[in-house]
């Protein structure tokens, strides 16, 4: 497919922070659009993303990247034949740096989404089933939500120290079914919220971001609204948590700071009482519940509750590649988070995504922080067949863009799990 022309803009996402929108036009025509999240709580071994600096915009203007996308980029992409493999790979080779530091992960991956967008409509075939034929799947599925309903950490201006309460549903019932699980949830817990005179503003992830007094508050408060809402705790509904653990754990001490509950904790403190944790609530996943480097204690925390719970790697891996390859070595964690920002083209998520199944672990689909009206992602669930997807709770406009065309889909594809 030749590309005709390509056009970037800066435009804005949920938090108010400026990113990419880039479009691709193909020869006939078709045109493809994608716009590139951000995160806040960003991983250290993250690709780099390329941000103007100086004053305007506190130094996250996207101006350069774009001017890279409309003049560089074009003159050397322009009326040349590619697939998504050889598109990838000519955008990587242009970088030059294995963390994508020079043209920046966000340029690169604005295009390369964007393509994969145009090259699905060329064939006049939904997004999913383009990723599905890069991905070697047949078997499309919507991915069961995990509703991320409490924000806390960097997300909920530390109304918490663990960033993200998670709801999910258990049972192998429909799409819909499963949707209306989370919206009942998330409103139970609105009321709840407001019975107990917490406020109701919401996190950066449309979650409810109170300031609690404990760690442990929060998952009382997500149990009861399980219940209030008429489902079983643990067998229709478990619970997911993101630690976020690297942004409360102090490098120069290695310990773990949770300032909510007023403890300093230790690797081997902090695994003990993630293990209290899941004795005491239906826990069935948990994410960075260690630091990004934290690679000893990684594998201790998977050997110790790896047999029955997800163990899930974001800072950890940051959908790289190598990182992923040295984790199952090591066995450091049993699930991937796959986020394309993160890695910054479609093809090395794909390749982080296959590296992870042919290793027996689960792919959990993920937005960030800083998302757009983009919905990707939703596509990207469905055409692996990943079988999960956290986006956020079912709230705040960007949230709901990624639910609302998983409900577009699923009239389309029937397999549920
Ligand atoms: P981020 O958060 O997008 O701010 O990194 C999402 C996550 O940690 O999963
Ligand atoms: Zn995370």
């Amino acid at each position: 497919m030749k590309i005709t022309n390509l056009r970037a803009r800066q435009i804005l996402d949920s938090r108010g922070v400026p990113t990419i929108e880039t479009e691709v036009t193909l020869e006939g025509g078709v045109i493809g659009r994608s716009a590139v999240p951000g995160g806040t709580s960003s991983g250290e071994h993250e690709a780099v993303e390329l941000r103007d600096g100086g004053v305007a915009y506190g130094g996250k203007g996207v101006s350069k990247a774009v001017e890279i996308i409309n003049t560089t980029l074009l003159d050397e992409l322009k009326n040349h034949d590619f697939d998504q493999i050889s598109l990838d790979k000519k955008l990587n080779q242009l970088d030059g740096n294995d963390n994508k530091s020079q043209l920046g992960a966000n340029t690169i991956l604005s295009i390369s989404l964007a393509f994969a967008w145009a090259a699905s409509r060329t064939g006049f075939k939904p997004l999913y089933e383009y990723f599905g034929q890069l991905y070697e799947n047949e078997r499309f599925t919507l991915p069961r939500p995990m509703f991320n309903i409490m924000n806390g950490g960097s997300h909920g201006n530390w109304a918490t120290d663990i960033q993200e309460f998670m709801a999910i549903p258990l049972k192998p019932i429909s799409w819909a079914e499963k949707l209306k699980i989370g919206v009942e949830v998330f409103h139970q817990l609105e009321t709840l919220l407001k019975g107990k005179g917490y406020n109701i503003n919401v996190g950066k992830e449309g979650g409810f971001a109170p300031q609690l007094g404990s760690n442990q508050e929060a998952l009382d408060l997500v149990c009861q609204a399980i219940t209030s809402a008429g489902y079983q705790l643990g067998s229709d509904v478990g619970l997911g948590l993101d630690v976020a653990a690297s942004e409360f754990f102090d490098k120069e001490t290695k310990q773990y700071e949770l300032k909510k509950d007023g403890r300093s904790l230790s690797t081997a403190e902090m695994i003990a009482w993630l293990m209290e944790l899941t004795d005491r609530y239906p826990i069935v996943s948990i994410e960075d519940g260690l630091a990004e480097d934290d690679w000893a204690g990684w594998q201790l925390l998977t050997n110790r509750l790896g047999t029955n719970l997800q163990i899930v790697g974001d800072d950890l891996l940051t959908t790289n590649p190598d990182r992923i390859k040295q984790a199952i070595d090591q066995q450091a964690c049993n699930a991937l988070l796959v986020k394309p920002n993160q890695i910054g083209t479609l093809s090395e998520t794909l390749s982080a995504m296959k590296l992870s199944q042919q290793a027996g672990w689960q792919n959990v689909v993920s937005h960030r922080s800083g998302e757009t009206e983009d919905v990707t992602i939703a596509h990207l669930a469905v055409g692996t067949g990943a079988g999960q997807i956290k986006t956020g709770a079912p709230n705040r406009g960007e949230r709901i863009a990624k639910y609302n065309e998983l409900t577009r889909i699923a009239e389309r594809v029937e397999p549920t799990i």
